[in-house]
C-alpha cells in the first residue's frame, strides 16, 4: 500500500484515547484510523511505571503490525512514562504523546488557581514536575490526582449522582479560593466535562491538549509527506483488548460526542 494511505494509529488504555482521536478526524476526516484500547489492562495510572513502559511497547507494536504510518500515544499516563523510550526505538517514525495542558491555562489565567487533574502516575513522573517547574512562577498551579475517576468513564458513565458526587469532593477537596481553570491532563476526562463545567461554573476554564496533540500529529505526518492525498472520508478501526461487544459499542458512541 502506498505509504500515505496507511492508517493512523492511535493508543490509550482504554476510552479516553478517543477525546484526542475526535479531534484528528475533524481536522484530517480522510486519514484512515486505527484505534487501539488496552481496556483489559487498565487502569494504567494506578501501575507501576515499568509496567506501564511495558504495556505500551506492545501497543505500539500491536499498531505496527497492523502497518501504521504514524501513532499518538493518546495517554497521558503512557507518555510519561514511555514517549522518551520509544522516540529512541522508533526515531523515523512520526510519534506524538499527549501531557497536561499547562501552558493555555497560565497563558489565560486572570486570578485564582489552576488545578491539574490527571492520574497518580502522571503527577509524579519526572515529565509533569519538569513541565509544573517551568510555569510555576507565573500561576498558583495544584496538581490534583483523580484515581478512580477514569473508571466512570469505562463504564460509560458520563453523568449521574456517583460521578458526579466524585467530581464535587475532588474540587471541594483541592479547591483554596477561586479556581481560574482546570487542566485535564487525562485523556478520559474531556468525556465528563459538561458535568465538571456544570459543577465549577461557566467562570472557571476548562482546558484538554486533545486538539493541540492532533494539530501536532498533523504537522509530524505533513513534515514526512505522509498526509493522505485522499478526498473521501476515511475509515475508523476500534480494537480493544477486553474482548467485549459493549466496549466497542461504547467507544464509537464516545467517538460521536
Ligand atoms: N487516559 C489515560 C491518561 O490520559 C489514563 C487512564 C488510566 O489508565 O489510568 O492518562
Amino acid at each position: 500500500m502506498d505509504n500515505k494511505n496507511r492508517p493512523i494509529g492511535f493508543f490509550d488504555s482504554g476510552v479516553g484515547g478517543l477525546s484526542v482521536m475526535r479531534e484528528a478526524l475533524k481536522i484530517m476526516p480522510n486519514e484512515n484510523y486505527i484505534y487501539f484500547g488496552d481496556s483489559k489492562n487498565a487502569p494504567y495510572g494506578i501501575k507501576s511505571v515499568e509496567e506501564v513502559r511495558e504495556l505500551t511497547f506492545k501497543a505500539v507494536e500491536f499498531l505496527l503490525n497492523k502497518g501504521v504510518k504514524g501513532i499518538a500515544v493518546a495517554c497521558n499516563t503512557a507518555t510519561s512514562a514511555a514517549v522518551a523510550d520509544l522516540r529512541k526505538m522508533y526515531p523515523d517514525l512520526p510519534l506524538v504523546g499527549i501531557e497536561p495542558a499547562l501552558k493555555p491555562a497560565v497563558e489565560s489565567v486572570n486570578d485564582g488557581s489552576i488545578l491539574i487533574m490527571a492520574t497518580p502516575m502522571t503527577l509524579k513522573e519526572a515529565k509533569f514536575n519538569r513541565l509544573m517547574k517551568k510555569y510555576e512562577d507565573r500561576a498558583d498551579i495544584v496538581p490534583a490526582p483523580c484515581p478512580g475517576l477514569m473508571e466512570f468513564i469505562e463504564e460509560g458513565k458520563l453523568q449521574g449522582e456517583e460521578v458526579e458526587q466524585y467530581l464535587l469532593d475532588k474540587v471541594n477537596t483541592y479547591k483554596k479560593g477561586k479556581i481560574s481553570s482546570i487542566v485535564l491532563g487525562c485523556t478520559h476526562y474531556p468525556f465528563i466535562e459538561p458535568l465538571l463545567s456544570r459543577i465549577v461554573g461557566e467562570d472557571t476554564v476548562i482546558i484538554d491538549g486533545g486538539l493541540g496533540t492532533a494539530k501536532e500529529l498533523k504537522r509530524r505526518l505533513n513534515e514526512k509527506e505522509l498526509l493522505t492525498d485522499s478526498t473521501e472520508v476515511g475509515k475508523v478501526e476500534i480494537i480493544n483488548s477486553l474482548d467485549k461487544e459493549e466496549i466497542i459499542n461504547l467507544s464509537y458512541r464516545l467517538l460521536e460526542l
